[in-house]
């Protein structure tokens, strides 16, 4: 019998000030973009940005329909754009932040699982990690790839 210990690093900054200046217009670029989501149902406005390794900022928001199941969160609405567009860029970081019914940003944010399972296959394709930047109220967290996100994660064989 053996056990193994997945350990996951995340730096957590109280302040965006804090954050490197490509950081910072990055979670700016989420938080613009959540304003326009479409999201009457939930009322939970999520705003995710992607800069691209030519430094290009791609945007996506989350799209809901009166059918959930067929509605979209803004991690892939950006990233699916992207990688339709840019098929040859890798995706250098992520953030993702997101506003509230009462309009305010959202104490928590992490994306669900069929993002981080969609995220990875990105960050395996171009064998790039993508630095992850979560945007809640009260603190900002940082990861350094989706692997750490997803343990013993599907990709044909296990990437832990
Ligand atoms: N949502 C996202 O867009 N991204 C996430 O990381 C979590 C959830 C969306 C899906 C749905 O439109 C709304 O937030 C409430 O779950």
């Amino acid at each position: 019998m053996q056990q193994s210990e997945f350990k996951i690093i995340i730096t957590q900054y109280k302040d965006l000030n804090e954050l490197p200046e490509n950081d910072r217009q990055l979670i700016m670029a989420a938080r613009e973009i959540a304003f326009s989501a479409y999201a009457p149902y939930s009322g939970f406005k999520v705003g995710a940005a992607l800069r691209m390794s030519d430094g290009r900022i791609i945007t996506g928001n989350n799209q809901e329909n009166a059918s959930s199941p067929v509605g979209c969160c803004a991690e892939r609405t950006a990233l699916y754009w992207a990688n339709a567009n840019f098929p040859e860029k890798p995706v250098l970081a992520l953030a993702i932040t997101a506003i509230d019914r009462a309009g305010n940003l959202a104490a928590h944010l992490s994306p669900c699982g069929t993002c981080r399972q969609a995220l990875l296959e990105t960050e395996i394709r171009f064998n790039q990690p993508i630095r992850v930047l979560l945007d809640s109220r009260n603190q900002i967290d940082v990861l350094n790839n989706v692997k750490s996100l997803l343990p013993l994660s599907f990709n044909g064989e296990c990437v832990i």
